[in-house]
């Protein structure tokens, strides 16, 4: 999604922003712009593309690369192709105020109809633009100062933003406000760098302050005073980012996708961290510790999230209901908020979300608090809005995750539901030798995944046979049927092949029309109760000519008899089995993507953190 990076300090702010907006690409982007105040005016410079192509424009403009202080912006397009005209910095109608915006401004009709009547001519199709005019327009009505007229355009807005504005008249200052998009200012020594996402101001300083929705900051080299957007001063503290700049480089992989898949023995030991107790024999959640009485208690558990980490919810749902007995139940978050859903009192809500920004998880756990329940976050990004508006919640501590394909955060979100699973399942009903066995093996996973990843090349084999196919399928029971969905997302969201994931009995009701000769059928299938059911759902695929590719226990020469390619997991008890079978469907996903020629960490049409709805 888009991306904000502002300057003001003493530095040129031309290569902060630039290196900023570098550090942003991760997130999806399709054009970019900047505009730096110069000698009482501002220099601008946008095109559609590639940063590199931004730079290549800028590189003879010494206005440009002389100010300190500037607005930057990659844009992700919602309203308007991508193009120059649509691209971020936009101006007023005088050009003397300049705004870059993410979000989604959801009256932008009516006001640009309100400005089009007073005189107001609109260069783009943008609702961003409009925002821009707006705030002009109370400018010249006020005469200043920034902030006041940029308060006065946001009480006309409905939408959300996340906004830097500066003025070619008010030089060394920017106007930042948010509300449903974040904006993290980073405070460093006699400079700040404001940035939609922490990466781009890592490099600068660990210091920062989070602005919360409704809020906004006046900065310049003097200060940063931060007030409500009805001008309520407002103290906010400095807070770490625990990120460093090692994290978000690729450390000689070829992506971040691979190095994250390679990461996930580490990320997930550092998730366990503190947390499995082998010498007490217990699970220790701290961020849970003042509301474990009423999850204790609780006779309803609703885990809601989107995409990979929604599939991470549905393992959830088996966790909690066959180690901790919880009724639960998993909803698409965009579902949850729109239908009215019933939360009973002592209901508690799960959101789940790697960036903690998804703009439909986000209002899930908004409506679920507004309803009375208790509202819980696991989210990977610190100080993130999820994180931050939750009851209580647990961090799944996987680093950033820069590749658009969610890899490592999945397996982070099955460790932490594992952990509450079992810390809850302990406390109702569970013996202590039945715990004492999940946690021994709970805390082997992360050498078991190295097992795993060392079949890399031979995995890569696999999908080179299978790459020219353009309809796949992936299927598995119990714990393994949300594998099968994730194996599937990833296969499509980075190879572009088409592929479905589907419990495996429901193949016969309808899709088994699909097999055909050759066709990838994946089968999640080590050994657990119901390995005898998938055995008869393999022989069905190939009694149709389907190409069989199993996911099985090691040991299990058995399967070999039924499918013609086998990757080996070692054993381990069923609900820790998703933490271990969806490594080979992530580098089959990322094998088959780089045979075919895709970009992994920038597929087409995806962005990493979804903020708009
Ligand atoms: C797929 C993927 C997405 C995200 C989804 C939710 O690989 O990454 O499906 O899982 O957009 O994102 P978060 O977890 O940030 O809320």
């Amino acid at each position: 999604m888009c991306g904000i990076v502002g300057y003001v300090g003493r530095k040129k702010a031309c290569g902060v922003l630039i290196e900023g907006l570098k550090r942003l690409e991760y997130r999806g982007y399709d054009s970019a712009g900047i505009c730096v105040q110069y000698d009482g005016s501002l220099a601008m410079e946008k095109c559609p593309g590639r940063i590199v192509g931004l730079e290549q424009r800028i590189a003879s403009s010494q206005p440009i690369h002389a100010g300190r202080v500037g607005i930057a912006h990659t844009r992700w397009a919602t309203h308007g192709e991508p193009s120059e005209r649509n691209a971020h910095p936009h101006t007023d109608g005088s050009d003397r105020i300049a705004l870059v915006h993410n979000g989604i401004i959801e009256n932008y009709v009516t006001i640009k109809k309100y400005l089009e009547d007073k005189g107001h001519v609109f260069k783009s199709e943008t609702d961003s633009e409009v925002l821009a005019h707006l705030v002009g327009e109370f400018y010249d009505d006020g005469g200043g100062p920034l902030e006041a007229a940029v308060q006065a355009a946001l009480a006309e807005v409905s939408g959300t933003y996340g906004i830097a504005v500066i003025c070619a008249d008010e030089p060394g200052k920017i106007v930042a406000a948010r509300k449903g998009s974040p904006l993290i200012i980073g405070v460093g020594k006699d400079e700040y760098v404001i940035a939609s996402d922490a990466s781009a101001i890592i490099e600068h300083t660990a210091n920062v302050v989070y602005l919360s929705d409704n809020e906004m900051a006046v900065i310049t080299t003097e200060g940063c005073r931060t007030t409500t957007l009805d001008n309520v001063p407002v103290s906010k503290e400095i807070e770490q980012v625990e990120w460093s700049l090692e994290q978000i480089a690729k450390n000689g992989y070829a992506d971040f996708m691979l190095k994250e898949i390679f990461e996930q023995p580490e990320v997930v030991r550092t998730s366990l961290r503190g947390r499995l107790d082998l010498r007490d024999m217990r699970v220790t959640l701290g961020g849970l510790a003042n509301v474990a009485r009423q999850l204790v208690s609780t006779h309803k558990l609703i885990l809601t999230a989107c995409g990979t980490a929604w599939h991470a919810g549905l393992v959830g749902e088996y966790l909690f209901e066959s180690l901790a007995r919880i009724p639960t139940e998993v909803e698409y978050a965009s579902e949850f908020r729109y239908r009215n859903p019933i939360v009973e009192e002592g209901t508690v809500v799960m959101a789940i979300s790697q960036s903690g920004e998804t703009a439909d998880t986000l209002a899930a756990l908004r409506e679920a608090k507004e309803k009375g329940a208790l509202a819980l976050g696991i989210v990977n990004a610190v100080g993130s809005t999820i994180a931050r508006e939750s009851d209580s919640g647990v961090y799944l501590h996987a680093g950033p995750e820069i590749g658009v394909a969610s890899t490592k955060a999945f397996t982070c979100q099955l460790v932490v539901e594992t952990l509450m699973a079992l810390m809850l399942g302990r406390r109702r009903f569970m013996s202590q030798t039945e715990m004492e066995g999940y946690l021994r093996a709970l805390a082997q996973i992360p050498d078991q995944i190295s097992t795993v990843l060392e079949q890399s090349d031979y995995i890569r084999e696999i999908a080179l046979r299978h790459v020219e196919r353009e309809n796949w399928l992936f299927l598995g029971r119990g714990y393994n049927y949300p594998v099968a969905l994730e194996g599937a997302l990833k296969l499509k969201e980075i190879s572009y092949i088409h592929a479905e994931g589907l419990p495996a009995a429901e193949m016969k009701h309808g899709p088994i029309a699909l097999i055909h000769d050759g066709m990838p059928v994946v089968f999640v299938a080590p050994r657990c109760p119901t390995y005898d059911k998938i055995i008869s759902n393999i022989e069905e695929v190939r009694a149709r000519k389907g190409r069989v590719i199993a996911v099985a226990t090691e040991g299990d020469e058995h399967i070999r008899r039924y499918a013609d390619d086998v990757v080996y997991v070692p054993a381990c008890p069923p609900p820790l089995q998703p933490m271990l079978t969806v490594i080979p469907l992530q580098l089959l996903a990322y094998h088959a993507a780089v045979a075919r020629g895709c970009n992994v960490d920038k597929p087409r049409n995806l962005a990493k953190s979804v903020t708009v709805e």
